[in-house]
């Protein structure tokens, strides 16, 4: 099976989550983009959703399903979305697609949290994909610094804006054996909007795309 075939096969395992009546918290990226499509198919069932990407909203309007400005919803029950990394307690690395910020809003805003990803995104210490931060423009060269004593290598993602109007850093070489203190030294620096580490609050379901099939993970 192709790593693109495993990231189909968890989107489309992921509607089991989606419950009648519900506004869904919809991801950013190509398992995400799995999960938009197979979601039309299914789109009269739900009151609609809310998007964690420019690019996301698009492709849900594409298909005919209502998108909410998350100020204007209450209640998500449930939020599907990948990851760039997981391990095996769920902390993830997001923010490959530099959609971080506002997947992890949603993701706090959320009573569950369906991570969808292929085999090959769980490691067992995380930190070999390189960690998205955004960072206030202005602050670029600060945080960089601030994240060098630390022990980082971070590497400005040059011709890239976010959605909020802000820059990445992707920072190499960190040792990330404790995500959770990691994550919040990280959001502790002057500038940075947020980090790509979701372990504070982390998945509560990872659905793992492997050669036997579907692996559920709690
Ligand atoms: C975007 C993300 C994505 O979830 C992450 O990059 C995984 O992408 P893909 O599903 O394409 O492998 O965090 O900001």
């Amino acid at each position: 099976m192709t790593q693109d075939e495993m990231k189909k096969m968890v989107a489309h395992a992921a509607l089991e989550y989606v419950e009648a009546g519900a506004i869904i918290g919809v991801g950013t990226g190509s398992t995400a983009n799995h999960f938009i499509d197979a979601l039309a198919g299914i789109k009269h069932k739900i009151d609609g959703t809310v998007a964690s990407s420019e690019a996301t909203a698009e492709r849900l309007k594409g298909h005919g399903i209502a998108v909410f400005e998350l100020n204007e919803v209450s209640d998500i029950p449930v939020y599907v979305d990948g990851a760039d990394e997981t391990n095996k307690y769920l902390h993830l690395i997001k923010g490959g697609g530099g959609a971080l910020t506002r997947e992890k809003i949603i993701a706090a805003a959320s009573n569950k949290f369906v991570c969808v990803a292929d085999g090959s995104k769980l490691v067992d210490v995380l930190g070999a994909f390189p960690l998205p931060v955004e960072v206030i423009p202005m602050a670029r060269s600060y945080v960089a610094r601030e994240i060098v004593n630390m022990g980082g290598q971070p590497e400005w993602r040059e011709n890239f804006i976010t959605d909020n109007g802000n820059q990445i850093l992707d920072v190499r070489n960190l040792e990330i054996l404790d995500p959770v203190k990691m994550e919040a030294q990280l959001n502790n620096i002057v500038g940075v909007v947020t980090n790509g580490l979701f372990s504070i609050r982390p998945a509560d379901v990872l659905l793992l795309g492997t050669e036997e099939g579907v692996k559920t993970i709690t």
